[in-house]
């Protein structure tokens, strides 16, 4: 989970990003990709190790960046992290700090979510408000006000959200709830929080992802009682206390339903495993639509076959089941070499087209329409520089680079070393040409000749 040469507490400062991925496209892909743990489910479930004053044992752990980040803000609260094997040992039983240090919270929005767990567990809890990102303002209001039903006096001064259970009580209090968006983060908050307060907590509306219904199941290995998992009305009757448990995370599907793009794109042959297919309905769906072939041989399996002509289909991203918001990106790059034109519209997040400017650079046919992008399919793409602007846009442009003639500049690789396990590794290791180089030895000629073309 943590880079080599260092320990499970701490990570190297943040490097100024300098190096590139230079990806030579259109090579056939060919053979089997291991699936990672679930960036999304291992995040929020190691949040919610808060909640527990036994060890946790957690498997299946992605080693990527954000991990190691939410471990450093689980170990600036006292928590003790090893990493032993493909285990990862945490060990809550002594927490020492309510507040966590905004540079490491400012560094990883998703450790917001330890409010509701370290509020649940010592009775107060100081989070940083967490800043938006590139794909939008990320307000946590539906976190705020969840808390406040469920009796905790909450305020935000000076960039830190202070929450805390109000008086001689010790335990928050079930209340019912309604999510006025099913906010992943914010149901993962609130559900944790409902599994030592007082009583039953109702939050209708609540999310239904995979990961949300992950952290559920890790929450009820523990002793929590929790109905609806996965379903649009979550019941929690709280409890005393929780005990350690080993856990297993599932695998991601987002990085699968990324793969299955790559197949895709590359007009290639690919077996993923594990996979959870159900996981992952309306990407396949979308995928057979558009003419790829896809079968599942056994119950963790997928295979795809190559397929020559991709026809263009329309796309709206929605809460789960409906389209994932974070595959977009993704699609966009394949739709830009499909046959006919194709309407993405992106109804989760505000600002998550950005890949769209960079897609256009290596000539793919795009307008923008308020939330609606307009694909119109080319018969080429062109290997160009191009930067990175958020996790999912980097693993687009990763994919147009493998599709694309010539040679792709990728810069802004934090953004894909923060989500993706070994991503490169593994498109290495079927047959993709690239390799990862500090700017300074890739070719500066073509990177400042192409920048000034641009302009
Ligand atoms: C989670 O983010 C995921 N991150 C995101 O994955 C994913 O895109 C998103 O859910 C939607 O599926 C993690 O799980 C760590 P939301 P989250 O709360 O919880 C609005 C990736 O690429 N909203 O479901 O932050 C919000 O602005 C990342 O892996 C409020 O208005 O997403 C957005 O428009 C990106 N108030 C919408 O709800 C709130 O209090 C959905 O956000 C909370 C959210």
């Amino acid at each position: 989970m943590t880079p080599e040469n260092t320990s499970a507490n701490q990570l190297p400062p943040p490097q100024p990003d300098t190096s590139v991925l230079e990806i030579w496209g259109q090579s056939t892909l060919e053979g089997h990709v291991r699936i990672s743990g679930a960036k999304n489910a291992a995040l929020a479930i190691m949040a919610g190790t808060l909640l527990c004053p036994q060890p946790c044992r957690l498997h299946n752990v992605p080693s990527l960046l954000d991990a190691a980040r939410m471990g450093e803000v689980l170990t600036s609260l006292g928590v003790k992290i090893h990493q032993s094997g493909d285990a990862l040992d945490i060990d809550a039983r002594h927490i020492t700090q309510f507040q966590a240090p905004y540079e490491l919270v400012n560094r990883l929005r998703a450790s917001f979510f330890i409010i509701g767990p370290l509020l649940a567990r010592v009775g107060v809890a100081q989070v940083p408000l967490p800043g938006g990102c590139a794909i939008g303002a990320r307000p946590v209001d539906f976190h705020v006000r969840g808390l406040q039903a469920m009796g905790a006096e909450v305020h935000i001064k000076h960039g830190m959200v202070h929450a805390a259970i109000p008086g001689s009580r010790q335990r928050l209090q079930g209340a019912k709830i309604y999510l006025d968006y099913p906010s992943v983060g914010a149901t993962e908050t609130l559900m944790m929080a409902a599994t030592l307060a007082e009583g039953e907590t109702i939050i209708e509306n609540a999310a239904q992802e995979p990961e949300v219904e992950d952290l559920a199941n890790f929450c009820r290995a523990m002793g929590a009682r929790i109905r609806g998992a996965g379903t649009k009305t979550l019941i929690v009757s709280g409890v005393p206390q929780l005990h350690g448990v080993e856990y297993t995370v599932i695998p991601d599907r987002i990085e699968a339903g990324t793969l299955l793009v790559a197949g895709a794109i590359t007009r290639s042959n690919l077996q993923l495993s594990p996979v959870i297919p159900e996981h992952l309905g309306a990407v396949i769906s979308k995928l057979q639509t558009m003419g790829v072939h896809i079968e599942r041989p056994t119950p963790n399996f997928l295979q795809l076959h190559a397929s020559d002509a991709l026809q263009a289909t329309d796309i709206e991203t929605l809460p789960y089941p409906g389209f994932p918001t974070d595959m977009q990106a993704q699609f966009m790059a394949l739709l830009s070499l499909s046959n006919g034109s194709s309407a993405i519209a992106e109804t989760v997040f505000e600002n998550r087209l950005r890949h769209v400017a960079e897609l256009k650079r290596m000539g793919a046919d795009i307008r923008i329409k308020g939330n609606i992008a307009i694909v119109t399919g080319v018969p080429q793409l062109s290997g160009a520089p191009v930067t990175a602007t958020d996790l999912r846009a980097s693993a687009a442009l990763v994919l147009a680079g493998l599709a694309a003639e010539g040679k792709t500049l990728l810069r802004g690789l934090h953004h894909l070393d923060r989500g993706y396990d070994n991503l490169e590794g593994k498109l290495k290791q079927i047959g993709a040409q690239m390799k990862r180089q500090s700017e300074d030895s890739s070719d500066r000629a073509g990177l400042v000749q192409t920048d000034v073309a641009a302009t």
